[in-house]
């Protein structure tokens, strides 16, 4: 452990992640409605060798195995998102008695297990009815989404304390709707932009619809965000930099915990029509209190200038750096800047790291083992970043790995694997890889302190 587990304190939350599309299956099961997602996977070209969620890795009828396997790890808490096209197969009216049933079971067997459920009511799964009358450019879809929390909260309120309202708007808007590489894989700026704000919107619709009659529960969003740097010293690229920190960043923090977009992106997008969608009076709405931000943290990004004079067009820079097998730079010291950029920046909010992780080609060894050694590397050097950031005064208060299983990397489909629990996708067995053993012992060392 290398002292790591000395360095957090022994109430610090350790806990696993997953989401419901890439792990539950059962699509057509209990009432499911279709969402974005399933249109998306069977269109042909959209995911990796046109894999779907259709089945997954089954958590929907395996869930009692996998709380077996948190609970036998030690870890306190799990982080999981609640598919609303189970609750309400339209997007709308009212409840699917079964679909809350599951997510009942499920929240009774993690208490059982003595393991906190931290649900997520929006992780990218939008029912398809909703997307049919327009989606997230739509600003009806936040009022939708209010109504949906307050069905789940009802339902699930006296044993859930801790509530995410979104994961990563970003990617929801700007890869759903702006770069079309996630569902519903549309290319429209504009859309995206109006996208976003009604993702904050909807957020902020729902803080609300949490609280009302529950004065114990904590609400807080999940954001997608990177450490972000210019190409080199010369000044050259701060501006790039600055815009992709702004859109990427600061787009999604300032409007929830600051009460404001960022100026100057308003400024760089000007004149697109996207911003038709935002309302003053929204902002007050967007930024209702919250109790902690999760912090979803994978990698860098270094950014250049376009070479033409005067041209708002930035580029990515592919570092010659240690990557994972999704191809992100491995850039633990990211995090850390992130920490104090936010602890900097949002001085108040409680933090938690919701998501962090990476895919590597793991092996299964003749005995059937899995040795991710990489991935204990790659945990370890962000836990250190989080122990320093903490040092430094910055209030985090948990981590969560990404994830608990391999499962379905969205276009990656099932080719890419995060999970600390490896997964046969033929079989769908379960076994913990050497990083679940090493997870759950720092957390143990970590939580006692012997
Ligand atoms: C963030 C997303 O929330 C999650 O769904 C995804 O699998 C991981 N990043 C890895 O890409």
């Amino acid at each position: 452990m290398n002292g790591l587990n000395q360095r957090f304190d022994p109430g610090f939350v350790w806990g696993v992640a997953t989401s419901a599309y890439q792990i539950e299956g059962a699509t057509s099961e209990d009432g499911r409605g279709p969402s974005i997602w399933d249109t998306f996977a069977a269109s042909p070209g959209r995911t990796f060798e046109g894999h779907t969620g259709d089945v997954a890795v089954d958590h929907y009828h395996r869930w009692p195995e996998d709380v077996a396997l948190v609970r036998d790890l030690g870890l306190g808490a799990y982080r999981f998102s609640v598919a609303w096209p189970r609750i309400q197969p339209e997007g709308r009216g009212p409840a699917e008695p079964r679909g809350l049933a599951f997510y009942d079971r499920l929240v009774d067997g993690l208490l059982e297990a003595g393991i906190e459920p931290w649900p997520t009511l929006f992780h990218w799964d939008l029912p398809q009815a909703l997307e049919d009358a327009g989606g997230w450019p739509e600003r009806e879809t936040a009022e939708r989404f209010a109504d949906y929390a307050a069905i789940v909260v009802d339902a699930l309120g006296d044993r859930v304390r801790n509530w995410t309202t979104l994961n990563e708007p970003w990617c929801a808007a700007f890869l759903g709707y702006g770069a079309g590489i996630h569902a519903p894989g549309r290319t429209e700026p504009a859309a995206a932009l109006a996208a976003s704000h009604h993702l904050h919107l909807a957020h902020g619709l729902a803080v609300p619809r949490i609280r009302e009659g529950r004065p114990e529960a904590r609400v807080g969003v999940t954001l997608n965000l990177y450490a972000v740097s210019p190409a080199d010293d010369t000044g050259r690229h701060d501006d790039a930099a600055r815009r992709i920190d702004g859109l990427m960043n600061r787009w999604f923090l300032d409007p929830v915990l600051l009460g404001r977009y960022p100026q100057d992106v308003l400024d760089d997008l000007a004149g697109s029509t996207g911003l038709d969608a935002i309302r003053d009076e929204d902002l007050d709405v967007i930024s209702a209190p919250l109790d902690f931000l999760g912090i979803n943290y994978y990698s860098r990004h270094v950014v250049e200038a376009s070479p033409w004079p005067g041209a708002s067009e930035v580029g990515f820079v592919d570092r010659v750096w240690p990557k994972t097998a999704s191809g992100w730079d491995i850039d633990p010291a990211g995090l850390g800047e992130v920490l104090r950029q936010v602890g900097a920046d949002y001085p108040s909010i409680p933090i938690y790291i919701t998501e962090n992780g990476a895919a590597f080609d793991d092996a299964v060894s003749e005995e059937g083992t899995v040795q991710d050694h990489d991935r204990i590397d790659f945990i370890a050097g962000h836990l250190a970043q989080v122990a320093d950031a903490v040092d430094a005064g910055i209030d985090v208060r948990g981590y969560f790995a990404w994830s608990l299983l391999d499962n379905f990397e969205w276009a990656e489909g099932y080719a890419k694997r995060f999970g600390i629990v490896h997964v046969d996708f033929d079989t769908l067995a379960r076994t913990p890889k050497a990083s679940a053993r090493w997870f759950a012992e720092l957390a143990r060392t970590s939580s006692t302190k012997e």
